[in-house]
């Protein structure tokens, strides 16, 4: 039985789109083996539990890659990371998946092909990449290739998921954008990026708040999540280091100093009076990435 531990990621981290990401400590945990005959799909709702589920689709890309045939498989999911929700859950699956098959399959993969096949599944690298590293992870597809680097962010710094009680699947946060944008807003968000990963790099903390901003997405997809502006506004009111969209959304993921005892009640406070449901969740870095 192969047993793999993967952390959630926050992708983009506001103006990084679809090249930065941060793993945080939930996880999910599948649980693989071959068996002699058919598809065993166990702990998810039954619209998941068949051919079409992420783990078992990624997992048969990475035998025909192999070129491994495989007999039957099993599969058993604990999932803490919410579905569809900007928290890396498919992404998760798919990498779970591939490490599994590489795993059954005799270890063919090295590393870097395992994240080239898991960023393919997924359609960009800036979930994958950190889930697997661990920590906060640059990454960029040049060619046909994925190439990252890992980011050590000094201590001080803890995040806070606002998670709602409805979904957004990435296919539809990204029909909202648009297919070109001006000159300005590109100039604007390499500023942004470049400050972001050397701020979180020297541990300038009051910096993060200017380098959250973004031209590229988050203007856009703001209008599929209710209350998106006025949520926004109140994390910055309330004293947080940075808050941006995580991933696709429409989860909002907001950064605070590591002492901070305040944000967490007030905003749970605030969260309570609007329409949908939002849990608050406080999260710290995972550096240490998936867990064969
Ligand atoms: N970079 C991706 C996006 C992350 O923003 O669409 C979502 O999976």
């Amino acid at each position: 039985m192969i047993s793999v531990k993967i952390p959630a990621t926050t992708a983009n981290v506001g103006p990084g789109f679809d090249c930065l990401g941060i793993a945080l400590d939930i996880y999910n945990n599948f649980f693989v083996e071959e068996i002699e005959d058919g598809l065993v799909i166990e702990g998810c709702d039954d619209e998941y539990c068949n051919e079409d589920n992420l783990i078992y689709k990624s997992m048969k890309k990475c035998f025909q890659r192999i070129g491994y045939k495989h007999k039957g498989i099993r599969i058993k999911i604990e999932n803490d990371i919410p579905i569809s929700r900007g928290l890396g859950s498919s992404a998760s699956c798919v990498l779970g998946g591939v490490i599994a098959a590489n795993k059954i399959a005799g270890n063919k993969l090295s590393k870097d092909e395992i994240l080239k096949i898991s960023s393919e599944i997924e359609g960009h690298p800036d979930n994958v990449a950190p889930a697997l590293l661990g920590g906060m992870v640059t990454s960029i597809k040049e060619g046909d290739d994925i190439y990252c680097s890992k980011i050590n962010i000094p201590k001080g710094l803890k995040f806070c998921a606002l998670i709602p009680d409805f979904k957004l699947s990435t296919e539809k946060s990204r029909a909202v954008l648009p297919s070109e944008i001006p000159y300005k807003d590109g100039v604007f968000n390499v500023g942004r990026v470049s400050l972001m990963v050397s701020a979180l790099i020297n541990g300038q903390f009051d910096l993060i708040k200017l380098a959250c901003k973004d031209s590229l997405h988050q203007k856009y997809r703001g209008s599929l999540i209710k209350d998106y502006d006025n949520i926004i506004k109140k994390c910055k009111d309330l004293d947080s280091i940075g808050v941006f969209l995580s991933g696709a959304g429409p989860t909002i993921m907001v950064m605070l100093k590591e002492n901070d005892i305040n944000f967490y009640n007030k905003i749970q406070k605030y969260t309570s009076t609007l329409d949908n449901k939002w849990s608050i969740k406080e999260l710290n870095i995972d550096n240490k990435g998936i867990d064969v």
